[in-house]
């Protein structure tokens, strides 16, 4: 038996709506896209600006907040390089900070005090796997030193915790639709704010610096001014379709992501460690586990990959790629560079046979 680390099945439904937006004859930003921008709104209470992905979105919004030359971000390295590869474009300093521990691997305030300095603008808390803890902590802090809170909550969307979703309690928070997300669009992301003049600015970054898109001219020789220069960050009508389709089974989706997490860590839970509490808040985006040792976990990826199950790895700290070595020496993080070496990503997706979920179970008891 083989089970992919992950697999996309679209309705047959879907695919004739898809097929009749195609027949519309307009395929960049247009009704589509503002429909989902409004299904986010209506969902999360906050504006919403989408883009072509969550990438792009947290480069305008460093961007927006006027994060600039030799300014420093606190940000975790136990994260994907896009956290922090926007930072660098725009001549900010990262100032890497480490996890709490494998109960806990988002960034850790204490560490964070350590490198907090007069250049510190702002903070980036990374959303690990979608769980949300408690979030209390990281505003008080952003508070107290005037710094903003940003969040990376890639893998987060629709995770909400006391009724507030992930991306609502900083400043602006970026959710992302890549190919294996929760609502998987091939590439996509959301900006979510509530400052009006942040999401203002933001909307006019995606789109060059002008404010009317393309579909929304009444003439196509229309007149604009651009104040400042933006970039072309917008996504597609083909996006925001599969978007609003997606939308529409978001609690199905999750229910069935949440049964299957649930179930494998029931059964194995004796076995592998699992961060956080079984019942805190998430989106199941991915399922990370830890191993005891670096041994245990070479052993167990060439065991899976015998069985045919297809695994991944989140993450490599950022802190030890090239391009940051280069620039600022072999920086140390020792719970980062421990949890990256016993991490493994199992398979979680909705569409997942129960064959399969039994066989990954089985498997891992077995090994
Ligand atoms: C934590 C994190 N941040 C940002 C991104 C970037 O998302 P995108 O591929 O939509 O640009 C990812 C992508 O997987 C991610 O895992």
């Amino acid at each position: 038996m083989k089970v992919p680390y992950f697999r996309i099945k679209l309705r047959e439904e879907e695919k004739k709506y898809f097929l009749r937006v195609l027949e519309r004859g307009f395929l960049s930003f247009g009704k589509e896209c503002l429909n989902f921008e409004e299904n986010i709104e209506k969902m999360t209470g906050y504006k919403a600006v989408f883009v072509s992905s969550a990438t792009a979105g947290l480069h305008i919004v460093y961007k927006a907040l006027e994060i600039g030359k030799y300014e420093e971000v606190l940000v975790p390295s136990f994260t994907f390089t896009a956290t922090i590869e926007p930072l660098l474009h725009l001549g900010a300093i990262p100032v890497f900070v480490d996890v709490i521990s494998e109960k806990y691997p988002v960034i850790d305030i204490r560490d964070a005090e350590r490198k907090i300095s007069k250049r510190t603008k702002a903070m980036v808390f990374m959303h690990y796997g979608g769980f949300i803890v408690d979030m209390k902590p990281y505003l008080e802090f952003c508070k107290e030193n005037n710094i903003y809170l940003i969040e990376d909550a890639a893998h987060a969307f629709p995770a909400k915790r006391d009724g507030k979703f992930a991306g609502t309690f900083g400043i602006a928070g970026v959710y992302s639709f890549y190919g294996n997300k929760n609502l998987h669009l091939g590439e996509g992301g959301i900006v979510l704010t509530n400052e009006e003049s942040l999401y203002k600015k933001i909307k006019l970054l995606r789109n060059h610096g002008i404010e009317v898109l393309p579909f929304e001219k009444k003439e196509l020789e229309s007149e604009y001014d651009i104040k400042f220069p933006g970039f072309n960050y917008r996504p597609t009508e083909m996006q925001g379709a599969l978007a609003n389709l997606l939308f529409k089974r978001i609690d199905e989706i999750q229910n069935k992501r949440r049964e299957i997490y649930l179930k494998i860590r029931k059964e194995v839970e004796n076995k592998f460690i699992f961060p956080y509490e079984t019942n805190m808040p998430s989106s199941y985006h991915i399922n990370p586990i830890f191993t005891k040792n670096e041994k245990e976990r070479i052993d167990l990826i060439r065991y899976l990959k015998e069985k045919g199950i297809q695994i991944s790895h989140h993450y490599p700290p950022v802190h030890l790629f090239s391009y940051i070595k280069e620039r600022y020496g072999r920086l140390k993080l020792e719970v980062t560079e421990d949890l990256s070496k016993r991490e493994i990503t199992l398979p979680l997706y909705p569409d997942m046979e129960n064959e399969e979920v039994e066989y990954l179970i089985e498997s891992l008891r077995d090994f």
